[in-house]
């Protein structure tokens, strides 16, 4: 019978701590809502000590997920793990994820502790963790440029002192397959009491080998693997959740390993993430990109056509990727729609539904020929909306390359209309700077994209853009078959996003 493989998402720990990637708490739920669907085995939520903010978030995901372990970050301290125990302990399953660094580099210059005082504090840790919770798991930073019979002594301090999890971190990226392989090896071989544990590997993708790596460690033996979804992490990111999936389902033969993934929701997944924090995966990125799937060489053209498994390894329905075949339209009623969500694996409330079928029969009245990604544009990755101190009401442009382009903006906020006229270089940055003299907020905008969620000429154009207020930054993002709409919703939705968090003070 095949092996099982756990896989720890930290999409939300390591990927949000990484430049440009953080969320705010809804964003976090919702993510991590989805992250349940993928049927992922642990989340890892926060860093519950690194600020209010953030243990909140991680007390909102254990409250919201019940299908998955939650887990949350400590650095071997006592503030550190009373922190994460107070944002996991209301979780269906809780783990307290604790870690020191055991390098010689990491333990002179940034500990500044001598390799025993790291053992002692080990042990110590792991315990104080234990009496809190009964799922504890151990990180040996650097574990890869680690002494191994240092990491030997460590790991098994970690176990007798109650450790269920050993983690072992590619934590700067430096290691090959084979000497992840033989890390591992040696794991198994020589500390005491790893037969009682999960052993896990968490590997950053520095020299571009994170997957390869995390999938050597797995043929030594690790059955843990952690990951982020689309990759996403520290410098050059984490293993990619997504990759690791497929290369388990693909080469099933090779590995004869199992995960209980849902491989249907991976695109899905990846869509939500790359419209929350606003960063797209390149086009040639591996099972998600948009051209994961595309044969242009006529000679691969013309091998799919004649049998797909020429020059297809997996196919884009395994990951969920939504058919570009026409599947309702302007006079579809409800069943219809209803049913064409189940076969896409939607499952929405009442309250939902009805929200969704009225955005269905907005877009059916501006758009011929409504596709599957259609439907995932408007529900699956639906703008994460908190409460909306403004709403669009109304907009009237004038533009073209003769004239300064104008935009009256009419925005409704708790029943009340304010307009504002402005000028601008080119008619969204009229539209922004319209929206400005109303919110009265000093915002400034650090990027702005605009592409098509589908093809043809009436295409759903999605926005998206970064805001910054006070320090802070948000990602807006906005849907239209119009593109200047869906840059004004996209810019309200980062607007109110900010006000939700400053108050706009
Ligand atoms: O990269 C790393 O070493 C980590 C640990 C805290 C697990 O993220
Ligand atoms: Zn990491």
């Amino acid at each position: 019978m095949a092996g099982r493989i756990k896989i720890f998402d930290t999409t939300l720990r390591d990927g949000e701590q990484s430049p440009g990637c953080s969320m705010n708490i809804n964003e976090k739920v919702e993510m991590a809502l989805q992250l349940e669907k993928l049927n992922v085995d642990v989340i890892e939520a926060g860093f519950a000590i690194a600020s209010p903010g953030d243990l909140a978030s991680v007390q909102a995901v254990a409250r919201a997920v019940k299908g998955c372990t939650v887990a949350s970050l400590a650095r071997t301290m006592e503030k550190d793990i009373d922190a994460a125990w107070e944002g996991v302990k209301n979780a269906a399953s809780p783990r307290i994820h604790t870690f020191i660094a055991t390098s010689p580099i990491h333990m002179q210059y940034k500990l500044k502790m001598t390799p025993e005082q790291v053992l002692e504090r080990t042990a110590a840790m792991v315990a104080y963790a234990k009496k809190h919770c009964s799922d504890v798991e151990f990180s040996a930073e650097d574990a890869c440029r680690s002494d191994w019979s240092f990491l030997v002594r460590v790991i098994a301090a970690a176990i007798k002192n109650g450790a269920t999890v050993i983690n072992i971190p590619d934590t700067v990226g430096y290691s090959t397959p084979d000497e992840m392989h033989a890390l591992i090896s040696h794991i198994r071989k020589n500390v005491a009491g790893i037969e009682k544990v999960d052993i896990s590997v968490h590997c950053h993708d520095d020299l571009g080998m994170a997957v390869a790596n995390s999938l050597a460690a797995v043929r030594a033996g690790a059955v843990q693997v952690e990951c982020t979804i689309n990759g996403i992490g520290e410098r050059a990111g984490n293993t990619a959740l997504e990759e690791v999936v497929m290369a388990l389902n693909t080469r099933k033969q090779y590995f004869d390993l199992e995960c209980r993934v849902q491989t249907k929701q991976l695109y899905r997944t990846s869509r939500l993430l790359q419209a929350i924090i606003g960063i797209a995966v390149p086009p040639n990125k591996a099972i998600v990109g948009a051209n994961a799937f595309a044969h242009e060489a006529g000679i691969h053209q013309h091998g799919v056509l004649a049998e797909r498994s020429t020059y297809e390894i997996m196919t884009p329905e395994s990951i969920g990727v939504p058919q570009n075949t026409m599947v309702l339209g302007k006079h579809s009623g409800r069943h219809a729609f209803e049913d064409r969500l189940k076969v896409l694996g939607y499952q929405l409330e009442k309250e939902e539904l009805d929200t969704a079928f009225e955005q269905f029969k907005a877009l059916a009245d501006k758009k011929k020929v409504i596709l599957d990604n259609d439907l995932d544009a408007i529900i699956g990755n639906k703008v994460v909306e908190g409460p909306e101190a403004y709403h669009l009401q109304s907009f009237v442009i004038n533009s073209g390359n003769t004239i300064t382009a104008t935009a009256i903006i009419s925005l409704d906020s708790g029943g009340t209309i304010f307009e504002s006229v402005s000028i601008g270089d080119g008619p969204v940055d009229a539209a922004f700077k319209a929206v400005n003299n109303i919110v009265g907020m000093d915002l400034s905008l650090s990027d702005y994209s605009l592409h098509s969620v589908t093809e043809g000429e009436d295409a759903l154009g999605e926005a998206i853009v970064k805001l910054n207020y006070k320090g802070r930054t948000a990602v807006g993002r906005g849907l239209s078959t119009d593109i200047i709409e869906s840059s004004i919703k996209a810019y309200l939705n980062g607007v109110n996003k900010l006000i939700a968090e400053t108050g706009g003070e």
